[in-house]
């Protein structure tokens, strides 16, 4: 499973990309905002610091005017991925954009029917928002299932971006379904590097080998 990290600040992206884990990056409207970055400055600056994906969202809601705002975003690098609502005229934009050879993210999916009309309009990858869905008291997870049941059924191309993710548990159980990628905010993929178990072993193994007088180096 591929991890995004759902963020537009700089330094933790850099810090997760140091690790060598880190296979894209999405960002979204109220991030940028929260980020108080120019929009093309900062989504440029992502560009350079991952090869991944980095999904760059259009904020028009009409087709023509996507495609004027894809046009713009598309050139800020060869790995900006356009993110389109779905709408009628997301997808649509998607349809086009896919058919050029441009990668595009579906977003604010929460029905597995709007992954299907997804999947149909060539889409590079489908988010469906799992946190939100739970808030509003369905099953998140459930949701994943059935994408990937359909997408499977069908053998579709487009992978399965888990967005909207809260805690580690919604990304264990995401592996466990087979998605293809996750998209988290920072601090929920450095938790899941954190165990007790693993940091009372260290604080043992360490206690021990200084009871040694050895060292490696
Ligand atoms: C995905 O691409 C979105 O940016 C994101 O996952 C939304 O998450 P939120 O529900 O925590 O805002």
């Amino acid at each position: 499973m591929k991890f995004f990290a759902d963020t537009a600040e700089i330094d933790d992206i850099k810090e997760l990309a140091a690790t060598g884990l880190l296979d894209g990056v999405t960002t979204n409207p109220s991030l940028i905002a929260k980020s108080g970055r120019d929009f093309m400055e900062v989504t440029k600056e992502i560009c350079g610091i991952t090869d991944g994906p980095v999904s760059a969202e259009v904020v028009a809601l009409d087709h023509e005017t996507m495609m004027k705002e894809a046009e713009v975003l598309r050139k800020i690098a060869d790995n900006v991925c356009i993110k389109v609502p779905l709408t009628i005229d997301g997808l649509k934009t998607c349809k086009a954009l896919t058919s050029d050879g441009t990668m595009v993210n579906v977003t604010l999916c929460f029905s597995a029917n709007q992954a299907l009309l997804a999947a149909k309009a060539g889409a590079t990858f489908i988010s469906p928002f799992v946190g939100r869905h739970d808030d509003n008291g369905f099953d998140g997870m459930e949701l994943i299932e059935d994408i990937r049941l359909i997408y499977d059924n069908y053998e579709f191309g487009t992978e399965i971006l888990v967005a909207s993710v809260r805690h580690v548990t919604h990304v264990l159980q995401s592996a466990k379904i087979g998605a293809d990628v996750m998209t988290a905010p920072p601090k929920v993929i450095k938790a899941l590097f954190n165990h007790v178990l693993t940091d009372k072993g260290i604080e043992g193994f360490l206690k021990d080998w200084q009871a040694t007088g050895q060292s490696i180096v």
